[in-house]
């Protein structure tokens, strides 16, 4: 479970992005929306250690790990998926998965894992993590190595991204099946109703703060009629 105190992050300039984010995940899928630049993949980025907060205090089943840099946090048990994926030349795809899943994986733990994403296992594993693959594929495959991970925590930045409908269908159904068979407990950053209907609770991200959160049943319907949604703050607090 995590828990976020009072969170904030600036630019180095001084300029506020993250205004005093607090919050608890509850249920084992918790999915981040709001408006672009409201400061979704900051606070993904906070809680990934990426970035060290201004202030505030971020809890992972109970431990304070606000201090912990980006490793010691993997070790601890969270994974996050770049909304945009990073390359990594001279490393396969069958080198990145089986780093993520720390040990050898055979041919149909392979198939399994790309198949998670649409993939199909033969043509990939040999390939290099570099800008040859497509956006979508390089999408695709970051997405594979979190899953790999397995981890306590895993924290997803868009993975609609750039993602055809076909394999977009396939990624939704490993979400359902994570939350519904693991003890992971997923975030998923994301603008998709799709994403949004599978969600245990949903947090609505605006101007750096939580406009809203709840669980999928009392924030859903208003969200897709339009609340909530808009970017500008001085309208935020007003309902339609
Ligand atoms: N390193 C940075 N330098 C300058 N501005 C930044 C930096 N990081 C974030 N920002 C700004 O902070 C705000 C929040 O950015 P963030 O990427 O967190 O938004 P987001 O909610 O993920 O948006 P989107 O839905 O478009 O992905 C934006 O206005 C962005 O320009
Ligand atoms: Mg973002």
């Amino acid at each position: 479970m995590l828990e976020i105190k009072d969170l904030y992050w600036s630019l180095p300039g001084g300029e506020p992005i993250i205004n005093g984010i607090s919050c608890k995940t509850k249920g084992r899928l918790t999915v981040i929306t709001g408006p672009n630049g409201g400061g979704k993949t900051t606070l993904a980025k906070l809680i990934a250690g990426v970035e060290k907060p201004t202030s505030g205090q971020i809890l992972f089943d109970g431990e304070d790990i606000t201090d912990l840099d980006i490793t010691d946090r993997a070790n601890k048990g969270v994974a996050y998926a770049f909304q945009q994926p990073v390359r990594f030349k001279g490393l396969t795809v069958r080198d990145l998965l089986e780093l993520a899943a720390d040990g050898s994986l055979d041919h149909t733990a392979l198939c399994d894992l790309l198949g998670k994403v649409g993939l199909c296992a033969d043509e990939y594993i040999d390939r290099e993590m570099s800008g040859a693959l497509s956006g979508g594929e390089a999408k695709r495959i970051e997405i594979a190595t979190v899953l790999a991970r397995n981890a306590k925590l895993s924290v997803f930045d868009e993975p609609e991204a750039g993602i055809d409908l076909w394999s977009f269908s396939r990624l939704v159904e490993t979400f359902e099946e994570i939350r519904n068979n693991s003890q992971g407990e997923l975030i998923v950053i994301s603008h998709q109703e799709r994403i949004l209907q599978i969600a245990d609770d949903i947090i609505v991200v605006a101007d750096g703060k939580i406009r809203i959160s709840g669980s999928r049943e009392e924030i859903l319907p208003a969200l897709l009629q339009g609340e909530y949604t808009c970017a500008c703050p001085r309208r935020m607090g007003e309902k339609k």
